[in-house]
């Protein structure tokens, strides 16, 4: 007996695995697909963070992910749209590197779309006054206490949408495994 699978040995069928796992990742809360890092900067400047996924689409060869428009990875992006993405499921022992090519969209059809598909509860990150990454003398969240309970109407968290950064990622190549 013995314990390999098929996409252990075939191209074809590894290939069907990722994408399935990614797919999967966007429905499944639970799943370790779900939050990946995502890294990118220039050559003296590389910076690695988790992230959301929130789109997988085999056809178009893309995953997305919702960030803020304020963060410093804009920046980063608009000088080296060139980036990596690194998942990794401890139950699979199934390690994904993604090489990725980054396109930002912003207060366009695609960002309305995805917004529209976000929940409540997670619209909360988009609500802070100042963006990620800011400095601050004292620990806070960002968000005023209101908003911190979970206060706020749909009407108000339908103003984020001004603010939201979404990347789709276009897979440009898909190296290692396992
Ligand atoms: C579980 C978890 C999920 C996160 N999801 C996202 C996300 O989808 N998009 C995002 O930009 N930041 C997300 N973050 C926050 C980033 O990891 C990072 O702290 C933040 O974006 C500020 O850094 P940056 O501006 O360099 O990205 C998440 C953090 C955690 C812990």
């Amino acid at each position: 007996m013995t314990d390999t699978v098929p996409y252990y040995e075939d191209f074809t069928e590894i290939k069907k695995k990722i994408w399935s796992m990614l797919t999967n990742a966007v429905k499944d809360r639970g799943s370790p697909f779900r939050i990946p890092v995502f890294i990118c900067g220039n050559q003296s400047d590389f910076d690695g963070r988790i992230v959301v996924l929130r789109k997988a689409d085999e056809t178009n060869n893309l995953v997305q992910y919702h960030s803020d428009i304020r963060s410093d990875k804009i920046a980063k992006l608009k000088a080296n749209k060139n980036a990596a993405m690194l998942f990794y499921d401890k139950e699979e022992k199934i390690q994904v590197r993604l090489k990725v090519e980054c396109t930002v969209n912003h207060e366009n059809e695609i960002t309305k779309e995805s917004w529209s598909k976000t929940q409540h509860i997670s619209r909360k990150c988009y609500l802070v006054d100042n963006g990620p990454g800011t400095e601050s003398d004292t620990p806070t969240s960002g968000l005023k206490p209101e908003l911190d309970n979970f206060d706020y109407t749909k009407e108000q968290s339908e103003e984020v949408i001004k603010i939201l950064l979404l990347f789709s990622v276009k897979l440009k190549l898909l190296s290692g495994f396992i």
